[in-house]
């Protein structure tokens, strides 16, 4: 029989973590305690360090201080595999799957002695998919797969190992509202049989729907604990980030009669693929024109199209009154396209490269980083210093590479580059993606603001409340069409979820 003194002592203890990287403190003083059959949900900012935190618990980084205890035991993993080996088990925020191998073989690779190669570890992947719901086809290529199974995926691998902990780093960041409900039903199937969850995120309403423990970290250690029946939302956002609970609601319309940007047309085919089809949109001075979709129906490539990246095989862009339609990626920014990427980190920021330098990236000819033909380092300096001010990105110093600084300073410090020169068209993929609740906000209002003063911009997030709370319309995407226009005033997620998933009401 499990007596409650049992079946209430932790699974996981760690006890004073404290891990450092050169010139930042990432984790100190830190305790979490997750018992176990528990969904332990861990909030707080980006750059609260509950991703080193996660790391040091899977092994992948050691920490500097404090013991980790797994059935109260002490342990110091040297690698993954020795936290694998004791069942914690870990899904990234970033999937680390091979594409042009099977679902099977993903799930397979690296683990042939738990269950070898050939039938039996066929059984067991199917065994596990139906005990916990997880649709999968075992045979389907990686390649053709969704981000939402992909995920399933990873949470399979690791169930396929063994792991009785099963640590998530912000899964639902990627997910639409549907696929949401989906892995917490996952979720709960699986705390049921015994396994702990440890989920990260800073949706609190999702926190609130799904935890048994709430961990509240902030600025690198542990400041509370919760339980989701007895605090609130605004109580968990104030111990996050010790102020209010942000919104990104648009009061009045700042829309104008100005054209600001066009499409008439635009079609691109590539292969046989026809990828975008017969797009037509524009968006006014001071409209925010939000676009819907699930990942992968031609948002990256529309993005790409007006930004001169890819030439569509049809159709004109006008950026005000000039057609831009053969113009090259530079001759668009410097006619005034303000682009925040989809990955900053491939494509919005050289990583190894102090802040200044980045300040200069993709604006190498325009003041202030520039004085006729050549760079101007002190004016960029002084202008970096100005975004790290006004838009707070927390870095020690300009000088400090991009690597360096949490994923939401990262984004600050791209929204307030690419703000800088007033743009006259801001094209933004998920500006706020992977960012804490404070900096979102602060992105919020930096666009918010800059819509009053007549930003025309292009909305791109798989964030359906950011989309709704900040656009002046919304567009739906399906397959390189727009098949719906919504009024986000009376739109709800549920509905947007189904026009984005070809669904009819
Ligand atoms: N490998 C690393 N090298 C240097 N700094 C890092 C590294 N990993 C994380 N950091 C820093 O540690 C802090 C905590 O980051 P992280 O654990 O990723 O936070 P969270 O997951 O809560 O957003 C941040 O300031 C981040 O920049
Ligand atoms: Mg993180």
């Amino acid at each position: 029989m499990v007596t409650s003194e049992t079946a209430l002592a932790p699974l996981v203890e760690l006890r004073d973590i404290g891990k450092r990287f050169p010139g930042v403190v990432a984790n100190h003083d830190v305790n979490v305690t997750i018992r176990p059959g528990t969904v332990h949900a861990l909030v707080g900012e980006n750059g609260a360090g509950k991703s080193t935190l996660m790391k040091i618990l899977y092994g992948v980084q050691r920490p500097d201080d404090g013991t980790v205890l797994v059935d109260g035991t002490e342990h110091a993993f040297k690698s993954p595999s020795d936290a694998i080996a004791v069942g914690i088990g870990m899904v990234f925020q970033h999937f680390m799957l091979a594409d042009n191998l099977t679902v099977l073989e993903n799930c397979v690779l690296g683990a042939e002695r738990i269950h070898g190669i050939a039938g039996k570890a066929r059984a067991a992947f199917v065994d596990l998919g139906q005990r916990f719901g997880f649709d999968l086809d075992p045979d389907a290529l990686v390649e053709d797969l969704g981000v939402a199974a992909r995920q399933r995926l990873e949470i399979v691998k690791v169930l396929y190992r063994g792991a009785q902990v099963i640590i998530l780093d912000e899964p639902t960041a990627v997910l639409v509202p549907q696929e949401v409900d989906q892995l917490f039903t996952n979720l709960r199937d699986l705390r049921a049989s015994g396994h702990s969850l440890l989920f990260i995120s800073h949706k609190l309403d999702e926190v609130l729907a799904i935890a048994d423990d709430i961990t509240v970290m902030r600025r690198g250690t542990t400041v509370g604990e919760a339980k989701p029946g007895s605090v609130t939302k605004r109580q968990l956002a104030e111990l996050m980030v010790g102020s209010e609970l942000p919104s990104p609601e648009t009061a009045e319309s700042t829309v104008q009669t100005r054209m600001m940007l066009s499409l008439a047309g635009v079609s691109l085919v590539v292969g046989e693929r026809s990828v975008l089809d017969g797009i037509d949109l524009t968006i006014h001075k001071g409209e925010v024109l939000g676009i819907a979709g699930v990942e992968g129906n031609g948002q990256t490539e529309l993005v790409e199209v007006i930004m001169g990246m890819t030439k569509p095989t049809s159709g004109a862009i006008v950026l005000g009154d000039v057609d831009v339609t053969a113009m090259s990626t530079r001759g668009r920014r410097e006619a005034g396209i303000g682009y925040i990427p989809e990955d900053r980190q491939r494509h919005g920021l050289l990583l190894d490269a102090p802040l200044w330098e980045n300040r200069i990236l993709g604006h190498q000819t325009q003041p202030p980083n520039a004085r006729g033909p050549w760079i101007d380092r002190r004016g960029a300096r002084r202008d970096t210093e100005r975004i790290v001010e006004q838009y707070d990105v927390r870095t020690p110093s300009i000088d400090t590479n991009a690597r360096a600084l949490s994923g939401g300073n990262q984004q600050k410090l791209i929204v307030g580059r690419e703000m800088s020169g007033d743009p006259v068209l801001l094209m933004a993929s998920h500006p706020t993606r992977g960012v804490d609740v404070g900096a979102q906000a602060a992105i919020w209002d930096h666009i918010r603001d800059a819509r009053k003063a007549g930003l025309a911009v292009l909305l791109i997030s798989a964030d359906l409340d950011e989309l709704i709370g900040l656009s002046d319309t919304i567009e739906v995407i399906l397959r390189g069409r727009l098949v719906g226009t919504f009024d986000p005033t009376t739109v709800t997620p549920a509905e947007l979820g189904t026009a984005m998933t070809g669904g009819h009401d």
